[in-house]
């Protein structure tokens, strides 16, 4: 049958009206539930809630400036959104619930489209229930290629997580309200994880040269992480190039939501094993294994060069910018006395029983103004005063910020800091992406109990 122009015109001009979540088809990225071996392989498997059935969800790789495209579609039995973490994104689609927009609720769809301005290792994971959802499997790898990527044989993605189960059913407990994990250390798991697998295997040659892009996912953790049988550099911090690869000379540390890049050799021999490991106070686990076959042809490789830095704001004479406190306060051992939640008041004891343990800048919840209202493109420090005995891992949403150093040299460029018991860090800030933005703690039980905030970039 041949189409009339007006029934063409027609379905043309129904299609406009149709909400954009019905329109055409971008690749869907689904959040249900699934089944997954968590624990080691001779045990059951795990129910959990995954992006297209798996924890982690689907790698995105996509060239940068490239858009990203995706119709988020929601079978989960509850509302969820999806955050693209570390993204220097259009504030519209930062996805967070109350903030930028609602969550999508069961059975509907939700169409993300935008660009990614900055190559490197970025990250997707749900910001609705954060800790719930996270822990229970939704998130994801966001990798931004660079125009003229480093020559290396592998690029692998290596997603961190540990998963709190029931050593009986093997199911993931689901003691999220749990007052001590909130106000001490956070959702602690019993399952460490490489890409949702217990100490899963790869392959690789002796000399192979391998860019290992690690990604914390972890509700609470933050890693120590050795290399074994490997021996290289780290080359970027949160998706931004370092201006010089540093040497691995000992286990690093890589806090919830933080990003390490490595580009590393295989020293060890063929027929042996290399490894990365969570370096504990005891001892340690085996993270993930390499095994290692014969020599490459190509021998040892020489030293390897910075990767391309991103187009990130310059900053001259970070001392003279405006410097705004973040006082932490809370959590056990230093419980907070008192503590807003919106213009209400309230007593340690009446916010415990609310499940708030934690205070920024003396709120006990994202407060109804925000902590910065700035004008775009101005330059500012905030120190960040850790008055808890717990360290935190501070995060803005939106941008990236420098790292400044005692000595007032500025550091690298991040988005999440970990911010140590009773230190104080300053970073400093471009505040060049216009709309509202959520600054918290990425240990996500803190998040929960307290520590979140939000600036306003006009
Ligand atoms: Cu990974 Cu509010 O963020
Ligand atoms: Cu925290």
């Amino acid at each position: 049958m041949a189409f009339t122009r007006r029934q063409v015109l027609v379905t043309t001009a129904a299609a406009a009206l149709l909400p954009t979540s019905v329109r055409a088809a971008l690749p869907r990225l689904e959040a249900r539930e699934a089944l997954q071996q968590i624990a080691p392989e001779n045990y059951d498997p795990t129910p959990i809630w995954g992006y297209d059935g798996g924890a982690p969800g689907p790698e995105i790789r996509i060239a940068q400036g490239a858009r990203v495209q995706r119709r988020l579609v929601n079978n989960l039995p509850e509302p969820t959104t999806v955050h693209w973490h570390g993204i220097r994104i259009d504030n519209a689609m930062d996805d967070v619930p109350g903030l930028t927009q609602d969550a999508v609720p069961p059975g509907q769809g939700f169409d993300y489209d935008f660009v990614a301005p900055d190559a490197g290792t970025f990250w997707y994971h749900s910001h609705n229930r954060t800790m719930r959802q996270v822990a229970q499997g939704l998130y994801g790898p966001l990798i931004v290629e660079e125009a003229a990527p480093p020559d290396v044989d592998h690029d692998l993605v290596l997603m961190l997580d540990d998963w709190r189960l029931d050593p009986e059913t093997l199911r993931i407990t689901q003691d999220f309200d749990n007052n001590h994990d909130l106000s001490h250390a956070g959702r602690l798991g019993n399952v460490l994880t490489v890409n949702g697998r217990f100490d899963p295997a790869y392959q690789a040659r002796r000399h192979d040269r391998l860019r290992l892009r690690l990604i914390n996912a972890a509700n609470a953790r933050i890693f120590n992480v050795g290399l074994e049988g490997l021996a290289g550099w780290i080359v970027a911090l949160d998706g931004m190039p370092l201006a010089q690869p540093m040497a691995v000379d000992g286990p690093f540390p890589i806090a919830p939501a933080q990003r390490v890049d490595l580009i590393v050799d295989v020293t060890a021999e063929a027929g042996q094993t290399a490894s990365l490991v969570s370096v504990e106070r005891d001892g340690g686990w085996g993270l993930a294994r390499f095994e290692v076959g014969e020599p490459s042809a190509s021998g040892p490789r020489g030293a390897t060069s910075a990767l391309l830095s991103n187009p990130l704001p310059q900053i001259e004479n970070a001392g003279d910018a405006p410097l705004h406190r973040m006082v932490m306060q809370g959590g056990a051992m230093r419980w907070l006395e008192k503590a807003r939640i919106g213009d209400t008041e309230l007593t340690g004891r009446e916010l415990a029983e609310l499940g708030r343990f934690w205070a920024l800048n003396g709120y006990a919840e994202r407060p109804p103004e925000p902590f910065l209202d700035v004008q775009r493109g101005s330059l500012h420090r905030i120190a960040f005063v850790n008055e808890t005995a717990f360290p935190h891992a501070m995060h803005l949403h939106g941008h990236h910020f420098r790292l400044i150093r005692p000595d007032g040299q500025l550091g690298p460029w991040r988005d999440t800091v970990l911010v140590e018991r009773g230190e104080t860090r300053q970073i400093a800030l471009v505040a060049d992406n216009p709309g509202d933005w959520l600054l918290h703690c990425h240990m996500l039980g803190h998040a929960a109990s307290g520590m979140m905030s939000w600036f306003r970039v006009a």
